[in-house]
């Protein structure tokens, strides 16, 4: 069986109308990332980072999956591969696609996460500040996000598949954000084919064995139904 782990960022959803970061018009064009995603940023506005996020849960509830989406579902339900989806998204555009199991390592906007007992529960449409979690009762309810500056969630699952990958594929990244920009030289040394599917190249296409460029909905279904015809 084939071991294929896939790292999305956020190119794939673009064309489901979800904006990126780091293009012309991004979301760092529109907030600093300081203010709005960094425990620090919290600490001093703790209601413009909610509402930060209650913005992009509002938008990406009405996003729909797209055909890059769907394309790597059906890899996913192929039997003759294992396949791990990592993704640095935080909507849930890949699990609306058809995509289980997903890895959130950037977490995602609909999980809520308690800053006191560290329980987690799906998130409402609209948080607030000082919601009480649940389980402890405090009011520590906070975006189940990974900021700059905390721990990407699920890395020793992550690394232990990059080390037993026959193939890593990066879709829709800039590779401008670690640990996950370094996943293809993990990749790379554990002899892995490495390639890269991307609107335009990456910071990191140098380190892939392949790159294809355009749209995520025409490379992503175009490289999995090759796949799935050999
Ligand atoms: N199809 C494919 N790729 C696309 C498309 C598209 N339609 N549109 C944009 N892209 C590509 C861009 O060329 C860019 O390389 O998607 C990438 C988006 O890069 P970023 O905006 O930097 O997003 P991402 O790489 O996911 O950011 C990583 O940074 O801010 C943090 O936590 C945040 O998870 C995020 C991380």
């Amino acid at each position: 069986m084939k071991k294929i782990v896939i790292l999305t960022g956020a190119g794939i959803s673009a064309e489901s109308g979800l904006g990126t970061f780091r293009d012309e018009g991004g979301l760092w064009a529109q907030h600093r990332i300081e203010d709005v995603a960094t425990p620090e940023g919290y600490a001093r506005n703790p209601q413009l980072v909610v509402d930060f996020y209650n913005m992009r849960r509002a938008e990406a509830a009405t996003a729909q999956p797209n055909a890059a989406h769907q394309a790597i579902a059906k890899l996913q339900a192929d039997p003759r591969f294992d396949v791990m989806l990592v993704t640095q998204n935080v909507d849930g555009l890949h699990e609306a696609g058809g995509s289980d199991p997903v890895i959130h390592m950037h977490g995602a906007l609909n999980s809520a996460l308690c800053a006191a007992c560290d329980h987690r529960w799906a998130a409402p449409l609209e948080m607030h500040v000082g919601q009480a979690c649940p389980s402890c009762n405090q009011p520590a309810a906070r975006p189940d996000i990974v900021w700059f500056g905390e721990m990407p969630y699920f890395m020793d699952e992550i690394y232990d598949a990059l080390a037993a990958a026959d193939h890593f594929v990066a879709i829709g990244t800039s590779g401008e954000v670690y640990p996950a920009a370094g996943f293809v030289q993990i990749a790379n040394q554990s002899g892995a084919q490495t390639l890269e599917l991307n609107l335009e190249p990456s910071s990191g296409v140098s380190a892939f064995d392949d790159a294809r460029f355009g749209p995520a909905t025409q490379e992503v279904p175009a490289w999995v139904d090759a796949l799935l015809a050999t």
